[in-house]
């Protein structure tokens, strides 16, 4: 386990660059098990959760070599051994339950473990075995663990109760290689969604529609070797972003894609943050005064990230003014409030909303991640702080973000990380 010792009061300042998505890059692994050749995937950020994601892939047979300095992952898939990832392994992650419908699609059968409960709700995955089975798959679940079968996939039209973005993947991922024509509608339309389906379409898939409400499949025969770069990651874009609002600080992040950031800079604009778009892969955030209040809800994209609500709760907490935050994702994503109200802050949680009163400061104190966002939040709530805060659990944040302790150093943050001799085992993921 480690900590990290943040010491704060100082603006950040200078130029920093975003590496590639987790959240595209983990479906992208898991797409590459429908491939009949070799694949190779660059601006793969070296992430717990992609190396984790490297073993479940490795676990079925497949040939994967990961080079962290060129973030250049190979695959080869097309000689895989066994349809059965191994159960401490998806408990762990749950994108890892994203294999299910390249194994079907392309074996007509696969066996794993239901994904676990985990911090920020209970997420279940009824979305996409509805969708699955709507293409003509049988499962039956047993002690959670799930067996699948399908002779042959065929196209449907799905309808999804909610935009679910694994559910969305899944099923698109599972309905390349079905007979006849599949629509998904009340699609997720997030980035990483047109980023797998541009995958997919490298390696001969027909898809068109992704990023919209209803994504057609045509099925193919087979899916072969493809190379393909994954978008910059909007979440990290967006913390790195907010820890030059939250610091007062005046920094430019390069390696964007602005158009992907759009909720959150409308948002920081409204507490009164400069944001300029300096050129479409590089935004410029600039804070000298006080933030204002602003009440903010999550939704799906394009709406406000669920996965920015907690860092951007923590630039509330040091707002002029009360704010009310909503989070209409996921049910427990609050965890992030214990440790803000140690440090200081005022906030009230009722349900799914919050009531932020802003304060002058935030104070350093001992605090505790509970998963990947509530860390960075807590991170930014350290380097914005007076005096130290110590971050325990911080294992969590390398889940998502690689050597960003670093990376804020280099713009003046002070940020020690600090280790323990006690064996790190992956705990089930925040996302
Ligand atoms: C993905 C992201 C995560 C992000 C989330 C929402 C990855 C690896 N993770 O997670 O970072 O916070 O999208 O943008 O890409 N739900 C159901 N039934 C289902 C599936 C989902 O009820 O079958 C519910 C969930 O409980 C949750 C909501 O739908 O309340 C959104 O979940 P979903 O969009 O599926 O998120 P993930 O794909 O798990």
């Amino acid at each position: 386990m480690h900590e990290l010792m943040v010491r704060g009061g100082t603006p950040l300042r200078g130029t920093v660059k975003v590496k590639g998505s987790k959240n595209a890059s983990l479906p992208v692994i898991a797409a590459s098990m429908l491939t009949d050749g070799p694949v190779v995937i660059e601006e793969v950020p070296d992430l717990l959760d992609v190396r984790a994601m490297i073993e479940v892939v490795q676990s079925l047979g497949a040939r994967a070599g990961y080079d962290p300095s060129r973030e250049r992952l190979d695959i080869d898939a097309s000689a895989l051994k066994s349809l059965e990832p191994p159960t401490e392994l998806v408990q762990n992650m749950r994108a890892s339950f994203l294999v299910l419908g390249p194994l079907l699609a392309r074996f007509g059968k696969a066996t794993l473990a239901l994904p676990g409960g985990c911090a920020i709700g209970s997420r279940p995955v009824d979305l996409h075995l509805k969708g699955l089975a709507g293409m003509g798959a049988e499962y039956s679940i047993s002690g959670g663990v799930i067996e699948a079968r399908a002779d042959r996939l065929h196209g449907e039209r799905i309808y999804l109760d909610y935009p679910s973005v694994g559910a969305t993947e899944n099923i698109m991922m599972a309905a390349t290689l079905a007979s006849g024509t599949t629509y998904i509608e009340n699609a997720a339309s997030e980035p990483e969604i047109v980023d797998l389906a541009n995958f997919l379409n490298s390696a001969g898939a027909r898809i068109s529609g992704a990023g919209m409400k209803t994504i057609r499949i045509k099925g193919v025969e087979g899916l072969y070797s493809t190379r393909h770069s994954v978008i910059p990651d909007r979440i990290e874009a967006g913390t790195l972003l907010l820890s030059a609002a939250v610091t007062g600080g005046d920094v430019v992040v390069n390696n964007v894609l602005t158009d992907h950031l759009k909720p959150l800079m409308a948002k920081l604009k409204e507490t009164g943050t400069v944001v300029e778009e300096v050129d479409p892969a590089s935004i410029r955030v600039i804070r000298e005064d006080r933030p204002k209040g602003a009440d903010l809800k999550t939704m799906p994209y394009p709406g406000f990230p669920t996965d920015l609500q907690p860092q951007f709760m923590t630039l509330l907490a040091l707002s002029n003014g009360t704010s009310l935050v909503t989070e209409t994702v996921f049910e427990n994503r609050f965890m992030h409030v214990d440790g803000l109200l140690r440090m200081n802050a005022d906030i009230m949680v009722d349900g799914n909303r919050a009531v932020v009163q802003g304060k002058n400061t935030l104070r350093g104190a001992p605090v505790q991640a509970s998963d990947l966002r509530a860390a960075s939040a807590l991170l930014l709530a350290g380097m914005a702080a007076e005096g130290t805060t110590i971050i325990s659990n911080i294992d969590y944040l390398w889940r998502g973000h690689s050597c960003l302790e670093e990376r804020l150093n280099n713009l003046g943050a002070q940020i020690e990380c600090r280790a323990f001799p006690i064996s790190y085992r992956a705990e089930k993921t925040g996302e």
